[in-house]
C-alpha cells in the first residue's frame, strides 16, 4: 500500500498528467488536491489526446476513482464540457467522484480575475498572467468565508441566502447573471452533477484501512505555491507535497512517497522571475521542438534551461523520494546541454537558493555549467528503449540523470521520452543516494 504524492517541481506543465496516468496502473484513487481549470494535463491515449483540467486522469482508468478534491476550485459549468469530452472521446473508463467541500468558481470570478490583472498591471508594470480562469478570486472567496462549495448546489434557500452576501461584497461589470438566475442555473447543474458529488475523506480513510494504493495528482508547481514560489507570481493554493495533504484530508504521516516531476529543460508561462529563460533562437528551438504552448489558454511557453537551484529548493521544501525526469526526447541531437549550478548575485556573490523577493531575481545571472548532450531520440532509440529498458538509454543521457541525483540527493526513478503512456521508463527504486553505480553495473 502506497500513498503517493506527484508535485510539479518547476512552474507547472512538467508533465505531472502523464507520470500520474502511469502510476495510476496500479493505484485504486488518484486524486487532484488543489487547483482547478488553471492546471492543463494532456493525456495521450494512442492516437487521441486529451486535456483534462478539473477531472483527475484517474478517470481515464477502468477500477480507478479519479477524485476531484476538496482543495480545488470547482467550475461547474466548465466541468461538465470536461466531462462531456472525456464521454466523446470514450475515455471514461473510471468513477468520477467529486468533493462536497471543493468551492464552486462563478461566471463573477473571472471578471475580478481580469479586473485584478488591471490592478497588477498599473501597479507593478506587468500582469501575473493568470489563466483568467477565477481561480484567484475563488480562493479569496473561500478565505473570506462567503464561498460556496459543491456541497451548497442542492439547497436551494442556503444557496440564495449564501450567494446574496457573497455577490454583495463585490462590484460587478453588467452583463453577469442576477442572484435569482445565477441561484437557478446552479441549482440545475448540481442536480446534474449530484450523482458524483460526496465527502472524500471517509472514502480515502477507507482505502488507506484496506491498503489500496491513492495517487495524490499534484496541479501547479512548488515554484507557483502561494506561499514559497515566486510572489506574487504565483497561483493561489499550494501545490506543494504539504498541501496535496491538506487538500484531500489525508493524514501527513501516511504520505509514503514524493515524485517531483521536472523536464529536462525549463519553461514558464504568465510573468514572473525565471533565470535561465532563453530568449533567443536557443529557446525559441526548445519551444518549437517541445511543442511548448499553454494546454490551457494556448499562450506560448517561455523556455529555457533546467534551474538546479531551484530545483534543489523544490526538493528540499517537498521532501521528494525520487524524480521523474520528462520531456528528455526534446533535447536529443544536442552537443552540449546548459544547466544552471548556481547564481552570481551583485558583486559576484555566489548564490545557491533562490531570493525571497520577486524583483531581486534581475540582479542575479545563472552559472551554468554544460553537460554533453545525447542523441537523437529516433523511432528506433525508442524502440530499443521500450524493449531492452535503462540498457538501451544512452549513456550521455545516464550522466545527465546521475547528475541531477548528485544535485539533489534524489534517485530518478522516471524517464519520460515522448508523451505516450508506453514511452515511460521506470529505472528501478533508488535506494541509495546514487543511482550511478546501480546504471554502470
Ligand atoms: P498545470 O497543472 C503552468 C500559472 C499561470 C500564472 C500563474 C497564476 O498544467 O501544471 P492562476 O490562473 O493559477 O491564478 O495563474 O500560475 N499557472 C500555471 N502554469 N501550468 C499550470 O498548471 C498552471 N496553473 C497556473 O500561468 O502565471
Ligand atoms: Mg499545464
Amino acid at each position: 500500500m502506497t500513498v503517493t504524492a506527484v508535485i510539479g517541481a518547476q512552474f507547472g506543465d512538467e508533465a505531472k498528467g502523464k507520470i500520474t496516468d502511469v502510476l495510476s496502473e496500479r493505484a485504486k484513487y488518484v486524486v487532484r488536491t488543489g487547483g482547478g481549470p488553471n492546471a492543463g494535463h494532456t493525456i495521450k491515449l494512442g492516437d487521441t489526446s486529451l486535456v483534462l483540467h478539473q477531472l483527475s486522469v484517474g478517470v481515464l482508468r477502468r477500477g480507478v476513482t479519479g477524485i476531484s478534491g476538496p482543495g480545488m476550485v470547482i467550475d461547474p459549468f466548465q466541468l461538465e464540457v470536461e466531462i462531456a469530452d472525456v464521454q466523446s472521446k470514450h475515455a471514461l473508463h473510471g468513477t468520477l467522484v467529486l468533493s462536497d467541500k471543493a468551492h464552486v468558481i462563478l461566471p463573477h470570478h473571472r471578471s475580478e480575475d481580469a479586473w485584478e490583472e488591471g490592478l497588477r498591471a498599473k501597479g507593478y508594470g506587468v500582469e501575473n498572467g493568470t489563466t483568467g480562469r477565477g481561480i484567484g478570486p475563488a480562493y479569496e472567496d473561500r478565505s473570506g468565508r462567503w464561498g460556496l462549495r459543491l456541497a451548497d448546489l442542492d439547497r436551494p434557500e442556503l444557496l440564495r441566502r449564501r450567494l446574496d452576501v457573497l455577490l454583495s461584497t463585490k462590484t460587478l461589470p453588467p452583463g453577469l447573471p442576477s442572484v435569482d438566475e445565477l441561484t437557478a442555473q446552479l441549482l440545475e447543474v448540481g442536480e446534474r452533477l449530484a450523482p458524483h458529488i460526496q465527502s472524500t475523506e471517509p472514502i480515502l480513510w477507507d482505502a488507506l484501512q484496506r491498503g489500496d494504493s491513492i495517487i495524490l495528482e499534484g496541479a501547479q508547481s512548488a515554484l507557483l505555491d502561494l506561499d514559497f514560489g515566486t510572489y506574487p507570481y504565483v497561483t493561489s493554493s499550494h501545490p506543494t507535497a504539504a498541501g496535496a495533504l491538506v487538500g484531500s484530508g489525508i493524514p501527513p504521516q501516511e504520505l509514503n512517497e514524493v515524485i517531483g516531476v521536472t523536464k529536462a529543460y525549463a519553461t514558464r508561462v504568465g510573468a514572473g522571475p525565471f533565470p535561465t529563460e532563453d530568449t533567443g533562437a536557443m529557446g525559441e528551438a526548445l519551444r518549437e521542438a517541445g511543442g511548448e504552448r499553454g494546454a490551457t489558454t494556448g499562450r506560448p511557453r517561455r523556455c529555457g534551461w533546467l534551474d538546479l537551484v531551484l530545483l534543489r529548493y523544490a526538493t528540499r521544501l517537498n521532501g521528494f523520494t525520487s524524480l521523474a525526469v520528462t520531456k528528455v526526447d526534446v533535447l536529443g541531437g544536442m552537443d552540449s546541454i546548459p544547466v544552471a549550478a548556481e547564481y552570481e548575485g551583485p558583486g559576484g556573490a555566489r548564490m545557491s537558493t533562490p531570493p525571497t523577493v520577486a524583483e531581486d531575481y534581475d540582479a542575479l545571472h545563472p552559472v551554468y555549467e554544460h553537460i554533453p548532450g545525447w542523441p537523437e531520440f529516433t523511432p528506433r532509440l525508442k524502440e530499443r528503449i521500450r524493449r531492452d529498458g535503462v540498457h538501451a538509454l544512452p549513456s550521455e543521457l545516464k550522466r545527465f540523470l546521475a547528475h541531477l541525483t548528485e544535485a539533489t540527493g534524489v534517485p530518478v526513478e522516471w524517464v519520460s521520452y515522448g508523451a505516450r503512456r508506453d514511452e515511460t521508463l521506470f529505472l528501478g527504486r533508488g535506494k541509495t543516494a546514487s543511482p550511478v553505480s546501480r546504471w554502470s553495473a
